[in-house]
């Protein structure tokens, strides 16, 4: 890891290349003493090497005391050969991972037969099959020279019959456990011994700059049960022990124990806390769906009920399919039923096994309760609506969410308020809805007398593009003007988020469980009272739309929920998705939820897909931080290599925070993650303050300024390199890194980025004036003439319901089945002179259709919509192929004026 770039705070591309930069930092020394003992290097700079690694090396298992101690000793005797080939073993091990299995690789000399169990391996006999290997971490106030033998006394523990393998790792202050638990992915426990000192024994920059990401605990008497809240605040899937002393009592019984899964006492038997480490890891290995699969699937069974493909008799004995049972494997088939007994369970009933993966899932992701749909998110999407709005109630909605939103309010009846996010002309794109807009639309709401029918606010987070509300901030504002209304937050991209600390508090579920803390602290009446008496009487509309609004904590009912599609992060199989519930009145909508899950769910769900969710969320409690830690590590390394490669920089570019997200927005004045005063402070920062911040995953590469528009691009990766990726837009490609990539993926990227660069180059270099001149104007064209974004008109008089003065929303439900009514409608074609005709002298034309442009993917016109000239001009410059609910050679669908007529004269009028 290299020095932070000013006084003790990392750059944050340091902070994420921990993880990576570990692998460079031995294969940086596997070279070293390599040339060392070639005779090209000095043992200074050996030295040097393993002094900067020192510090951080103690936070893992491996390669360990013993080892490291190794090749000091053998680098202090000068031996260059024997200090390069331990390491190069080292390094070996530490690439291939084998050292969680092989014994042999814990051992000074490479030939050793035989290795102290007490002393070395994580493996119990060379010969064993494979057991998960974790890292458990110790934290002693015991002076460092007993760490050996303390790490000996825990290896004793080990037995036969254990499910797993664990290596102890042993650190001395609470900075140190913080910063082990930062760098170390390999953790799942944490054994925290009381009486521990608060600094580091090593006065290492960078991790004091980590350390500083912890806040300030006081080093005071409570520091014990203040590292385990700090733990679990920033890895909860950690399964937290205390050891004490004396007090075990009082501190079981004290409320920030919560943190701990047990507390045990210290001159206890130490093999029950062995065990009770292995029970707590096991608990999160448990796949309750998946386990009973796998049994079913080996249970010979006969099959009476209608899936013929259950078992693979009628695939494999086939002369004709057989190739597909070839291509799945016999498991796939055994593994397929349609009932929901003989160990299976009913998604859409559950009382087994399912019903605990849902718990078990809830768990995981910080909710309370967890549905698993097998339909996708945008399945999720119509369930959550469905349930929790009826005919009439209105819902704030960001316009550009996905049309699984809309589609639900048209089954619900739900009348959408549309508020719009802040467009993104130059990149046709828009970003997400500024918090000023929602609070305008609840204070209008508010003015007219019908905030009570206001139930839902509902945003996506992170969109698409990777724009990351101030979730917190968003519902404890609206909070404070309506306590009790519902969120939605579709995190469709973000489900990973819950396991990153930097990701999590902007998340929906990381913010509720803020809000939760916050609403039970004492001190918070105080803030709210405080802040009424500062506001007065009657706060106008501005003063409220610029003040930071705080709830009043005993009104305020907390419900959340969160939608992911686990199959877009995660390792679900397509349409595994998950709706997360945390709300304090869920008891009142349970049934409400029965029935959606009834309305939306095949009664056919796919067993692999369920069990997919089971398995997913299993990983994500056991490696999700490692995993999610590199998909942040591998996007920032593209990012890098895009804006330093000079040949790629001439051409592309990946949009930093600046371009993403307007400054407004970005308060503290944040610029980007590798921005060179950007460290490990400044985002922090950011993080808790920027109405919005950019998910560093989501990387939007500009490829207008070579001359590509997006879906040109998209086509020339897929076709040409095989790289597939996510959006396009008029001049840019979404690309998405996640946690199956690797640095290998980067490497492949960043060359076929240098082959496209160097051939433009190379074809503008020789290609004369007229190529360069086209080549010019196709880059203005795609970067500079782009059509201006349409915000949202408004719905057409027909389908305004009782909608107020202030107010836009919209009976989107008969807008929908307006377009039944065939006589009713009426085609025109965008080319049309009669569109402009209508446009300036009416009669007003109205959409009696979605119509969706994919890019960019939100609804232009929704049914009941009046269309106005900037909708007809954006459609008149679109060059995408594919727009849903528009038929080229047709035209528009449009609500015939005298339909409208008939409807407005049937419409309720508000009372005056
Ligand atoms: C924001 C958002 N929500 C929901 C969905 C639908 O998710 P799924 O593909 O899992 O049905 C998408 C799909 O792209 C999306 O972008």
């Amino acid at each position: 890891m290299s020095k932070p770039a000013s006084g003790h705070t990392a750059r944050i591309d340091q902070f994420f290349a921990g993880l990576g930069a570990r692998g460079d930092q031995w294969s940086h020394l596997v070279e070293l003493t390599q040339r060392w003992a070639d005779g090209t290097s000095s043992r200074t700079d050996v030295e040097a090497a393993l002094a900067e690694m020192t510090p951080t090396e103690e936070f893992h298992a491996y390669p360990g005391l013993q080892l490291m101690g190794a090749v000091r000793d053998q680098v202090a005797a000068n031996d260059a050969r024997a200090a390069s080939t331990l390491v190069r073993r080292i390094g070996r091990a530490l690439l291939t991972r084998s050292f969680r299995q092989h014994a042999g690789d814990w051992d000074v000399h490479e030939d050793a037969e035989s290795v102290a169990s007490d002393v070395l391996p994580p493996s119990l006999a060379r010969s064993e099959a494979h057991r998960p290997y974790f890292e458990v971490l110790v934290v002693t106030g015991a002076p460092s020279v007993r760490w050996p033998g303390l790490a000996a006394e825990w290896r004793r523990l080990r037995r036969p019959q254990d499910g797993f393998i664990y290596e102890p790792v042993l650190v001395g202050s609470f900075e140190d456990a913080f910063c082990a638990a930062i760098l170390n992915p390999d953790l799942a426990a944490v054994v925290i011994h009381e009486g521990f000192p608060f600094r580091s024994r090593r006065d290492a920059p960078v991790l004091r700059s980590l350390a500083e990401a912890a806040g300030k605990p006081e080093p005071a008497a409570q520091k014990t049960l203040q590292l385990a809240q700090t733990l679990k605040r920033v890895r909860p899937e950690l399964d937290l022990y205390l050891l004490s002393n004396g007090r075990v009592e009082e501190l079981a019984g004290s409320p920030a124990s919560m943190a701990l899964r047990r507390v045990f006492y210290a001159v206890e038997e130490l093999l029950e806390l062995h065990l009770a480490i292995l029970e707590g890891v096991q608990e999160r290995f448990e796949t309750p769906f998946f386990n009973n699969l796998k049994k079913y699937a080996q249970r010979p069974i006969g099959t009476f009920h209608a899936l013929p493909i259950a078992r693979g008799k009628s695939v494999f004995k086939s002369d004709w399919i057989r190739d597909m049972g070839e291509f799945y494997g016999p498991t796939l088939f055994l593994a397929e039923s349609s009932a929901t007994t003989g160990g299976l369970d009913s998604l859409l009933e559950p009382t087994g096994n399912i019903k605990k993966a849902q718990e078990m899932a809830a768990r995981a992701f910080g909710a309370d309760h967890v549905f698993f749909v097998t339909n996708g998110t945008s399945t999720s999407n119509k369930m959550a609506v469905q349930a929790l709005l009826a005919p009439g109630d209105i819902v704030i909605v960001d316009r550009n969410c996905h049309k699984s939103h809309h589609y639900g309010m048209v089954l619900s009846g739900a009348q959408p308020l549309y508020v719009e996010a802040f467009p993104m002309t130059e990149y046709s794109m828009y970003g997400a809805v500024p918090l000023k807009s929602i609070k305008q639309a609840l204070l209008n709401l508010k003015s007219e007398g019908r905030l009570h029918r206001a139930k839902m606010v509902d945003l996506t987070n992170c969109t698409f593009d990777g724009h990351i509300y101030h979730t917190r901030r968003v519902m404890e504002e609206c909070l404070a003007i309506k306590p009790d209304l519902i969120f939605l937050w579709d995190e469709a991209w973000f489900g990973f988020a819950r396991f990153s600390p930097f990701l999590r508090p902007r998340t929906a579920m990381g913010a509720a469980h803020d809000i939760e803390r916050w609403l039970a602290d004492p001190a918070s009446l105080a803030q709210y009272e405080k802040q009424q008496a500062e506001l007065g009487n009657k706060p106008s509309d501005s003063v409220l739309l610029n003040t930071r609004l705080i709830p009043d904590p005993r009104k305020v009912k907390l419900r959340v929920y969160q939608t992911n599609s686990t199959h877009k992060s995660m390792s679900a199989l397509r349409q595994g998705s998950m709706l997360l519930v945390k709300d304090v009145e869920f008891h009142t909508v349970e049934a409400q939820f029965h029935e959606a899950v009834f309305t939306h769910a095949s009664t056919s769900p796919n067993q692999q897909l369920i069990a997919s969710l089971d398995v997913a969320r299993r990983q994500m409690e056991l490696e999700g931080y490692g995993l999610v830690h590199n998909a942040i590590e591998v996007a920032l390394a593209i990012r890098q290599a895009v804006a330093e490669h000079p040949l790629i920089a001439k051409y592309f570019r990946i949009l930093g925070a600046e371009a993403m997200v307007p400054a407004e927005y970005r308060q503290t004045g944040f610029v980007d993650y590798l921005d060179p005063k950007s460290n490990w402070a400044v985002v922090r920062h950011s993080l808790q303050e920027d109405e919005f911040c950019l998910d560093p995953t989501r990387m939007t590469l500009v490829c207008g300024t070579a001359g590509y528009d997006g879906t040109q691009f998209k086509g020339l990766l897929a076709n040409r390199y095989n790289v597939q990726l996510n959006k396009t837009s008029r001049n840019s490609v979404l690309l998405q890194s996640n946690i199956n990539n690797t640095r290998s993926d980067v490497a492949h990227l960043v060359r076929v980025l240098v082959e496209i660069s160097s051939e433009l180059d190379q074809r503008l270099a020789q290609g004369g004036r007229n190529v360069r001149l086209a080549f010019d104007a196709r880059v203005k064209s795609l970067m500079h003439d782009v059509p201006d974004l349409p915000n949202f008109s408004h719905f057409h008089a027909a389908f305004r319901k009782d909608a107020g003065k202030r107010t836009n929303e919209g009976d989107i439900r008969s807008g929908f089945y307006s377009a039944y009514d065939a006589a009713g409608c009426e085609y025109i074609r965008l080319a049309d002179p009669e569109i402009d005709r209508r446009l300036k002298n009416g009669p007003e034309l109205v959409s009696a259709n979605f119509v969706i442009p994919y890019p960019p993917g939100f609804p232009i016109m929704v049914p009941g919509q009046v269309i106005s000239q900037e909708t007809i001009d954006f459609m008149r410059k679109l060059d995408v192929k594919e727009i849903h609910g528009y038929d080229a050679a047709e035209g528009l669908k449009l609500v015939r004026a005298d339909a409208l007529a008939k409807r407005v004269g049937s419409v309720p009028k508000r009372a005056a």
